[in-house]
């Protein structure tokens, strides 16, 4: 094949994202070679938005592979899953040693892990990289995540820096970490996101069912919030989608079906959480929430037969209540994020992945759905500090919890007593008073599993003796000779 090597970097796969991030590319004085399996989108795409740019296209994967300069460097933004494969597949006989495929998908992380693996041993580095952002994103600057085989990072260093998201003139780009820690660290971010979207949701409901507030007095309360702590993207487009009116001047958003839906990354981060004992419990009920809207038919017929207290006219001060509100969802933020970097921490420990919090941080500031002014915040806590045991240990932090603590109680307990669900506060309180609290009850939940299955318990330290031993396994006869425990206890 006659192709000459012109392209510096290859992109296969032109949804509106993949062409989006071919033209950021181009944008930053890369030559690009676009690639489709439909071939009539090439042209079409090489025609019209592609047109006067340093954008080329192929018809073939092998004409595809000719075109690009050495290490290839290739990126797929295709469907997760076995597209993914296919595409590596039908790469494969086409590439030499050293070659860089870049996977851009949603994709699960113990897949990238698994490519990671399965390239290296062909010579191939494979990088999965979380891309965030959405298509504006992809245009003007995402937030990415790479990781994978750590050799390739030195060839797609620079473009990748060049064309993510700036904040304050750092890219919100970094190296993540070994195998399929990129995807790892992109799912985290997705998990966030919707727990994120979930508070804002519960305090849109409380606002509208508690306060009685109509949809455009609403959208003025996140307006003003957006000014405050809690200015973020998912805030500002809250505030957009609650003023936006259909044709009959009254608001779309209240003709939309309440069902959610989800394509999995979220109940993959809560999974996981699941799978390595970490209680990421806000995300958890985030994604319940979506499987409870998802019942609707079945909610229909319990709202006429399921009792609840009817929602009092509200009497209180307005304000002050939207003000407690306002710090509820800066609280419940606060623990989220704590838990999100909590499941980061553990899953390094778990698979040896040297995860940078602090970079990590950065890379959530801007481009993704989740950036916000509160990520600066982190960034900087795991600066001062990149061993921070838990952000809620950061002196900032444990401030800004104290400081709102009052007017998240308020909430949760307000949204008991009215009726209105906040499984994602009420969840973020009680992990709060949780992990502050020195004695839980779970020394009566020990003593339960070893009465009906012997499964042991140890003895807290200021009480052990000779019968009760400090950090031994120990069994009770919990129904034998009442009163003398200790001849019936053993050691294990
Ligand atoms: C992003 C988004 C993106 C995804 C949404 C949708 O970072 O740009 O996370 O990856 O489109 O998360 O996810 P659900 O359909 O599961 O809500």
């Amino acid at each position: 094949m006659a192709d000459k090597a012109v392209a510096d970097f290859g992109l296969i796969g032109l949804a509106v994202m993949g062409q989006n991030l071919i033209l950021n590319v181009a944008d930053h004085g890369f030559t690009v070679c676009a690639y489709n399996r439909t071939t009539s989108k090439v042209d079409r795409f090489l025609e019209n938005e592609a047109k006067g740019k340093s954008i080329v296209g192929a018809h073939s994967i092998e004409e595809f592979c000719a075109k690009l300069k050495r290490p290839r460097r290739i990126m797929l933004l295709v469907m997760a899953g076995k597209p993914v494969d296919q595409f590596i597949e039908s790469l494969l006989p086409h590439l030499e040693a050293g070659d860089i495929i870049i996977d851009g998908g949603n994709s699960h992380f113990p897949d990238s892990n698994r490519r990671t693996k399965y390239l290296a041993e062909k010579g191939i580095r494979f990088v999965g990289s979380g891309v965030s952002g959405g298509e504006e994103g992809a245009r003007y600057g995402p937030s990415l995540m790479p990781g994978g085989h750590e050799e390739a990072w030195p060839y797609i260093k620079d473009i990748f820096q060049s064309i993510s998201a700036k904040s304050d003139g750092e890219a919100c780009c970094d190296w993540v970490g070994d195998e399929g820690a990129g995807h790892f660290v992109k799912m985290v971010h997705n998990g966030i996101e919707y727990g994120d979207m979930q508070l804002i949701c519960e305090a849109y409901d409380i606002l509208k069912r508690g306060l009685g507030l109509p949809t455009n007095e609403i959208a003025d309360v996140f307006a003003k919030w957006n000014k405050g702590v809690l200015d973020s993207f998912l805030i500002e487009i809250t505030r957009d989608v609650l003023y936006y009116n259909d044709n009959d001047g009254t608001p779309l958003v209240d003709k939309i079906l309440d069902k959610a839906g989800q394509k999995g990354t979220g109940k993959w981060t809560a999974i996981n959480a699941l799978d390595l004992g970490m209680p990421v419990t806000l995300i958890g009920e985030a994604v319940f929430s979506r499987c409870l809207s998802a019942l609707k038919d079945e909610r229909i017929r319990a709202s006429s037969l399921l009792q609840g207290p009817a929602v009092p006219e509200f009497t209180g001060d307005k304000q002050a209540f939207i003000d407690d509100l306002e710090q509820a969802l800066y609280a419940s933020k606060i623990i989220s994020y704590a838990q999100g970097f909590m499941l980061i921490q553990e899953a390094a420990r778990e698979y040896g992945w040297k995860l940078n919090k602090p970079s990590i941080a950065l890379m959530w500031r801007g481009g993704c759905i989740i950036r916000s002014v509160f990520l600066k915040d982190i960034t900087n806590a795991y600066r001062n500090n990149p061993d921070l045991e838990n952000l809620l240990f950061d002196d900032f932090f444990n401030k800004a919890i104290q400081k709102a603590q009052s007017g998240w109680r308020n909430v949760v307990s307000k949204g008991a007593l009215w009726g209105i669900p906040t499984p994602a506060f009420s969840t973020a309180l009680s992990f709060y008073d949780g992990y502050r609290t020195r004695d839980l009850p779970a020394n009566l939940l020990q003593a339960q599993r070893d009465y009906f299955g012997a499964h042991t318990f140890r003895i807290k330290p200021e009480h052990a003796n000779e019968n009760y031993p400090e950090g031994k396994d120990i069994h009770v006869n919990w129904t034998g000779r009442g009163g003398n425990v200790s001849a019936s206890t053993y050691i294990v």
